[in-house]
């Protein structure tokens, strides 16, 4: 027998006591919520292009990048949707048309066939493994046509490195040759296959993952100016990584600077982010309240990551088809107490001296979003210089962050709501 619950009205009976009316408590009621499909992706770039919105903008600056053949590096916060668009543009590339024709781009009866080759960068990745990934991706893409034409796509990337990559010596990786080994694979896939494409996107994402010794930014000078000497014009690079210091350090080589267009991307409009939803829901037969919506918009402080989150989670706990404020209010509960809990546990630990405790439980209790530190001084009644360094030590541990005016705000609105729960405001 399975161990419920119950509550009972207790009844004076001629046997005694009994219980009446046996029922489940209301709190038990609700059935776990059913398994389904969930529209949104926390965790995932987009690949759709119907379900990739906004950013109309920057589609249209990178699109007219590539088409003249020029190199891009998208730099952005984490989790601001850097590879959903690097996603989109290699798509693009390739022939899609989809986004294109969403955001009526009109490229004059062009259309891109190219041939595409791409690289995630996780720790401990070295050039070898960026350019192999190349190779492998382009052979794959080159799939549909070798089948045709019943041969075996057949060019290598002649290295004689492999086993100084695979002894882990990377440091003493000689650049200039496997410059010279990335060009000659180009050159040979465009030799063999060229004739049916009008050209190659290579991707390099998640710039930052790499080690400073990686030395990317000199490889990257050496074979796109390599590659421009010999009239190779078709030819665009895409990289993507988050603003910080690998990625500042490749935008801030002077002559990557001057080869890359950089395309950072900022925040999304609500608008975008109303899309967002709406794309995400489409087909599911599912709508959203106009003010649940919002609020999701405005917890998110209008960065996308967080708006697939609560949307993913309060999709699950909907069960009637309609994404209301109640199944918003259990997705912020989950996310808060349970998903995000030892991230906000971290952060808050972080705030190691009292007056630093007592000055953020002082923001967290004022409604508004943004606070200036002569307000914390005055409901502290403490002199605004120590309440400013204060704030200042609160911002450079990342629990604040700066807001408009010199005013401001807690790190993001789900900390600031965990951080209510925690200080039992
Ligand atoms: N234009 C967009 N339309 C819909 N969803 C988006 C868009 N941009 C980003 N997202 C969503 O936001 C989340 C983060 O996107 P993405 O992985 O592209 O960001 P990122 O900047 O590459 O992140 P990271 O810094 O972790 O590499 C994902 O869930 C993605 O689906
Ligand atoms: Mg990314």
């Amino acid at each position: 027998m399975p161990n419920w619950k119950v509550i009972f009205d207790p009844v004076e009976t001629f046997k005694g006591l009994q219980a009446h009316h046996v029922r489940i408590p209301e709190s038990m009621q609700s059935k776990a919520p059913a398994l389904r499909v969930n529209p949104f992706t926390p965790q995932q770039p987009i690949v759709d292009p119907s379900k990739f919105a906004g950013r109309g903008a920057v589609i249209i600056n990178a699109v007219d990048s590539l088409f003249n053949h020029k190199n891009l590096i998208i730099t952005g916060e984490r989790g601001i949707g850097k590879s959903s668009v690097a996603y989109q543009l290699l798509y693009l590339a390739k022939g899609e048309r989809a986004l294109l024709e969403k955001i009526n781009i009109d490229t004059g009866g062009f259309a891109f066939h190219h041939l595409i080759g791409d690289h995630r960068c996780v720790i401990g990745n070295t050039l070898i493994d960026i350019v192999e990934s190349w190779r492998n991706s382009l052979s794959m893409s080159l799939g549909p046509l070798t089948n045709k034409h019943k041969e075996k796509w057949d060019f290598t990337l002649d290295l004689k490195l492999f086993k100084i990559s695979h002894s882990h010596e990377f440091h003493r990786i000689d650049v200039s040759e496997l410059v010279s080994a990335t060009i000659n694979m180009l050159e040979d896939v465009k030799q063999k296959y060229g004739y049916n494409y009008n050209g190659i996107s290579l991707l390099i994402d998640e710039i930052d993952a790499l080690s400073e010794e990686v030395k990317i930014a000199p490889f990257l000078k050496a074979v796109t100016e390599a590659l421009k000497f010999k009239g190779h014009d078709d030819i665009s690079f895409i990289l993507a990584g988050v603003t910080g210091t690998i990625t500042e350090l490749v935008i801030q080589h002077p002559s990557v600077n001057r080869l890359f267009e950089n395309i950072p991307l900022l925040k999304m409009e609500t608008t975008e982010l109303q899309e967002l939803i709406n794309s995400a829901l489409a087909n599911t037969k599912t709508s959203i309240n106009s003010e649940t919506m919002a609020a999701i918009i405005g917890l998110a402080d209008n960065y996308p990551e967080p708006v697939h989150l609560l949307g993913y989670h309060t999709y699950r706990y909907d069960s009637n088809k309609i994404l209301e404020n109640d199944d918003l209010d259990r997705a912020i509960s989950f996310i808060v107490k349970e998903l995000k809990r030892q991230e906000f546990d971290g952060l808050y630990d972080k705030a190691s001296e009292d007056i630093q405790g007592l000055v953020l439980r002082t923001l967290a209790g004022i409604e508004r979003t943004e606070i200036s530190y002569e307000e914390v001084a005055s409901q502290l009644n403490l002199k605004k210089r120590y309440v400013a360094s204060v704030l200042g030590a609160l911002l450079e541990k990342g629990l604040l962050i700066k807001a408009d005016r010199g005013k401001f705000k807690i790190r993001s609105p789900l900390f600031k709501i965990y951080l209510r729960w925690v200080l039992k405001i």
